[in-house]
């Protein structure tokens, strides 16, 4: 078991095979260690390198990569419970030009809070920006004071919505069953789903990382199909990184979202593997974005505190030029 984490997590997941010798790749099969885990296809070590080097020297040089390129790139800002109402105007009008006047390599998606989204969906509409919530119900409708449901937020004009960030598990103690239930009323909805995993420092510390994410990923989303899952993207925030200005490595983010795409192959197949985006959040700047982005695992960033500001979010939105 050990050795099936490490090798997917140092390693990046290989998902061409025809690259791979028959003799080179054995699938492992259920595995379970305590949590409920995925089907992987596992590597000889002494191979991993090469294959990696492969992976990242494509990536970087922007060489068309059938498998790869077939997964969008996004960069997601999420503003959390900061601006006010003009305040999110002002700033959505700003991204709509900077973007108008020099268009993204990317797709671009902003997240607000609730009172925001519909005057921001439409400031931003017919642009490249899409329009996100940050949350909503796991009821569909009726008397919950204060909640919002999938379905309102979809009437606003937005078309995805952030769910399963560790600040929502944190302090508002929302379990992965509760989540499932949130994804199913989103999906149900017509809205994309940005789904959020990531160990705490305690955890990484452990060395338990892969498990935890791992089980967060079972937990929620895989009773899900193939086909629901084209309307998800993953998140891999590391809480430890969120908002502290200590941002994973890019070889650290790379670890896990190799490890990420072998568990969604386990589970949904190669395809949905290759196919899905998996951001990586936290404390992620202009100044570490293009690093990050270019691991051949990292489809773009789900960014908080830089994407309050117009320079900083196009900074990062940049990176994929
Ligand atoms: P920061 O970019 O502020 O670290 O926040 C990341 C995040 O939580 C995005 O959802």
């Amino acid at each position: 078991m050990a050795m099936w984490v490490q090798g997917v997590g140092r390693s990046g997941y290989r998902l061409l095979r025809r690259q791979m010798q028959p003799k080179q790749s054995k699938t492992a099969g259920m595995q379970r260690c305590g949590y409920r885990i995925c089907l992987l296809r596992v590597l000889r070590l002494a191979d991993l390198p090469t294959f990696a080097a492969n992976r990242e020297s494509n990536h970087s040089n922007q060489t068309i990569n059938p498998q790869t390129d077939m997964r969008k790139k996004i960069v997601a800002g999420n503003w959390k419970m900061n601006l006010n109402l003009q305040e999110g105007l002002t700033l959505a009008n700003e991204l709509k030009a900077a973007l108008a006047a020099d268009a993204p390599a990317c797709d671009v998606v902003i997240c607000t809070p609730f009172i925001h989204l519909a005057k921001v969906a439409d400031a931003v509409a017919g642009t490249v920006i899409g329009v996100g919530a940050e949350n909503c119900a796991d009821k569909e409708k009726g008397a919950y004071t204060g909640e919002v449901s999938a379905a309102q937020v979809k009437s606003t004009g937005a078309d995805y919505v952030i769910l399963g960030h560790s600040e929502r598990r944190q302090y508002y103690g929302e379990t992965a069953e509760l989540l499932k239930e949130k994804v199913r009323l989103a999906l149900a909805n017509g809205l994309k789903v940005i789904f959020c995993i990531g160990e705490v420092l305690e955890e990484r510390e452990a060395g338990r990382q892969n498990e935890v994410v791992g089980s967060q990923l079972a937990d929620s989303l895989f009773d899900f199909t193939a086909d629901e899952l084209q309307n998800i993207i993953l998140a891999y925030e590391p809480v430890w990184a969120i908002g502290t200005g200590k941002t994973a490595t890019s070889e650290q983010a790379e670890d896990m979202h190799a490890f990420i795409r072998g568990c969604i192959a386990g589970r949904f197949g190669e395809q949905a593997a290759e196919n899905i985006s998996i951001l990586y959040g936290g404390s992620c700047k202009p100044s570490n974005a293009r690093e990050l982005f270019a691991k051949p695992d990292v489809d773009g960033g789900l960014i908080g505190g830089a994407s309050l500001k117009c320079a900083d979010f196009k900074g990062i939105i940049d990176a994929w030029k």
